[in-house]
């Protein structure tokens, strides 16, 4: 999932990487000085012309026949030799000899540090861990003792460079998202943000726990810099509990607010010696722990939605909205209700390695050493914030921005029962790419209309890799769709399912080489402002407008727990929708604006579920006929 808006361009690489410096194909991360060192090779620039073909394919479903031979002449002029695609394609060529990766910093300031619009629903996912059922406020404090003693022993475990190489296949992947996650905070600026890292030469021993508003500095290290047993936190988050008082202003709720304004006012905030202190114990901590109140009333909602908005906004100004610090990497949630999980602020990594520690936790919850005792650490120390009148009149219209963002945003999250993936791979099609031909054939079935469609491809095989678009929208998935909602048999429609997974399939292996469509476009339009050159026609086009406005907006992050990651949609008029499959169901979580008429998540969400029933029956159906 990402932000698209801004107009990128290239600067300073961010500090962190600054610190420790590359050579050749070498990336070197670190964390309190262990060192790790990949040898990957360097993003692709694709050849143009396969790209422009690629192009006219993925915008053929898109537009109208009159639209698409406009489209074609203006692809056939841009990619005519001698013409301004072969320039740029050169320019893009000498920028990537030039850096590791042509595309990461364009990437990190284009979609994050310069989007200006709050970081909370439109770029930060919430993730959902699995649902649990307190029966005692003990009960969830031990929990959320265990959390934080959980990520600490992940944290030790990064700091050993004990944590495998993640993989794509065989492809070992580019590992510096996992070592940007803790300590890490975006910091507000007037018209940019920058990314503070931790100083690895001296690591942050603190985390703050975030309670009624309140924060809280809670050293987590012994003088011996033992973690502290979970029982020893445990004691702490007890004293933070009965010495909260009443809640505090939602402060928080600032970090929700537009970047530009924020910026302003952590201007006017960091005047004071005392705010200045309390903000910079909140930036170089290792993460936060929000442990909830209680949330209005949300009606009917069942309780993988609850817990999905309680990760992504926290329920408005009222409810939990402020007792976040959105600019912090990672912030770990405990509801009062059992709805567990954490927000992430998207700038410094993707979900896979996100998913990766919240397994390490869930995991050493259910493992926790039976011990309670150990370890001696000062009590927790609540942080001042003098607010001024310039400040609390930003506060006030922050409460209402923030309010109003979570009134908009409508969430459906579930899990398919009837299948996951086992059942998929007996099919032998790829389950992924059979969950993105569900999702379009439910966008057709509710719109009567295909919808450009974003899903997220991993490039960490390459250094530095980020990722590129799955154009999930094709010809095939049109077909399909049209197949399945039409009089056809079932040979036919599993003909279409069949042409439509191996097209997506195809696109993936692509897209994770590289070869997509979108990041290498985008760098042909950044290298021509780059170079004071006029904007090429072909992105003023409506070929080109229409297909990058994507409607459906996906990923796949797999955790190995019931889990799933969710998020707002990318467009006004669109859907946000992602989803883990696991063996035999898949967990998914799905969003809508509620001030766009045309789009709904439950229908969404009903239309998906009907989707995938008929494409199973459709298939059992013709395997049955085989027998
Ligand atoms: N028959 C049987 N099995 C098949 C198959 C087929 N035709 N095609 C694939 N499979 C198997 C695979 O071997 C794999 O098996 P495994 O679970 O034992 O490893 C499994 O099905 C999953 O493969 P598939 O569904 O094709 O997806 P993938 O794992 O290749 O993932 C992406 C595809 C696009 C999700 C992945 O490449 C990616 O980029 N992930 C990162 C996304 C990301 O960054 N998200 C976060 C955004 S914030």
């Amino acid at each position: 999932m990402t932000s698209l808006v801004g107009l990128f361009r290239a600067v300073a690489r961010p500090s962190f990487l600054k610190t420790f410096p590359r050579s050749e194909a070498k990336i070197t991360v670190a964390m309190r000085g262990i060192m790790t060192q990949q040898n990957l090779p360097h993003l692709p620039v694709p050849p143009l012309k396969k790209t422009l073909d690629k192009y006219l394919r993925t915008v053929k479903p898109l537009i109208t026949d009159e639209e698409f031979k406009i489209t074609s002449n203006v692809v056939a002029k841009f990619g005519a030799p001698g013409g301004v695609g072969e320039k740029l394609q050169s320019l893009l060529e000498k920028r990537a000899k030039s850096t590791t990766n042509w595309f990461a910093d364009w990437w990190l300031n284009g979609a994050y540090l310069e989007f200006r619009s709050p970081v909370t629903v439109y770029s930060s996912p919430g993730l959902v861990f699995p649902l649990q059922n307190f029966k005692s406020s003990d009960e969830r404090l031990t929990y959320a003792a265990k959390m934080i003693a959980g990520a600490l022993d992940y944290k030790k475990k990064l700091d050993e460079d004990a944590i495998p190489v993640e993989k794509l296949g065989k492809d070992p992947l580019d590992m510096s998202q996992y070592y940007k996650v803790f300590g890490t905070c975006r910091m507000p600026g007037l018209t940019k943000d920058t990314l503070h890292f931790a100083d690895p030469n001296n690591p942050p021993r603190h985390i703050i726990v975030a309670h009624k508003n309140h924060f809280y500095k809670l050293i987590v290290y012994d003088d011996n810099n033992n973690i502290l047993s979970w029982g020893k936190l445990l004691q702490q988050l007890n004293e933070i509990i009965q010495s909260a008082g009443e809640p505090g202003p939602p402060i928080g709720v600032l970090t929700a607010e537009n970047r530009n304004v924020w910026g302003k006012a952590f201007k006017k905030l960091s005047e004071d010696r005392e705010n200045m202190e309390s903000l910079d114990i909140i930036k170089n901590s290792l993460f936060l722990l929000c442990l909830d109140g209680p949330n209005p009333d949300l009606g009917n909602l069942n309780f993988q939605t609850r817990a999905a908005l309680q990760t992504v906004h926290g329920n408005g100004s009222e409810a939990n909205s402020g007792n976040r610090w959105f600019d912090k990497t990672v912030q770990f949630i405990v509801g009062d209700k059992g709805e567990v999980g954490l927000t992430y602020e998207h700038s410094p990594a993707e979900g896979p390695p996100i998913a990766f520690l919240m397994d390490h936790i869930v995991n050493y919850i259910e493992k926790a050493p039976s011990d309670v005792a150990g370890g001696k650490s000062p009590k927790p120390e609540k942080l001042k914030f003098n607010i001024s009148g310039k400040v609390q009149k930003v506060l006030e219209t922050a409460k209402e921005n923030v309010d109003k963002l979570v009134d908009d945003l409508e969430m459906s999250c579930f899990t398919l029962k009837a299948y996951g993936k086992e059942f998929i791979k007996s099919q032998r099609m790829s389950p992924d790419s059979y969950i993105q031909m569900a999702i379009q054939f439910a966008f057709y079935r509710i719109h009567n209309e295909p919808g450009a469609h974003y899903e997220t491809a991993s490039t960490r095989k390459y250094l530095d890799g980020r990722t590129e678009v799955i154009r999930s929208c094709s010809l095939e998935s049109v077909a399909f769709a049209k197949t399945m909602l039409g009089s056809k048999s079932n040979e036919e429609k599993v003909k279409a399912l069949q042409e439509a997974v191996t097209g997506h399939k195809q696109y993936t292996i692509e897209a994770v080489n590289g070869f997509g469509v979108d990041r290498h476009l985008l760098g042909l339009k950044l290298i021509a402002i780059e170079n004071g050159m006029d904007i090429p026609t072909l992105f003023m086009d409506t070929a080109y407008i229409r297909s990058s406005h994507m409607r459906i907006s996906t990923s796949q992050v797999s955790g190995k727990c019931d889990s799933f990651m969710c998020y707002g949609p990318l467009v006004v008029d669109g859907y946000g929708c992602c989803y883990n499959p696991l063996p035999n169901e898949i967990n998914f979580g799905t969003s809508a604006y509620k001030s766009c008429p045309d789009t709904n998540a439950e229908k969404f969400r009903q239309a998906l579920e009907k989707s995938f029933i008929e494409m199973h029956d459709a298939l059992v159906s013709v395997q049955k006929s085989k027998l």
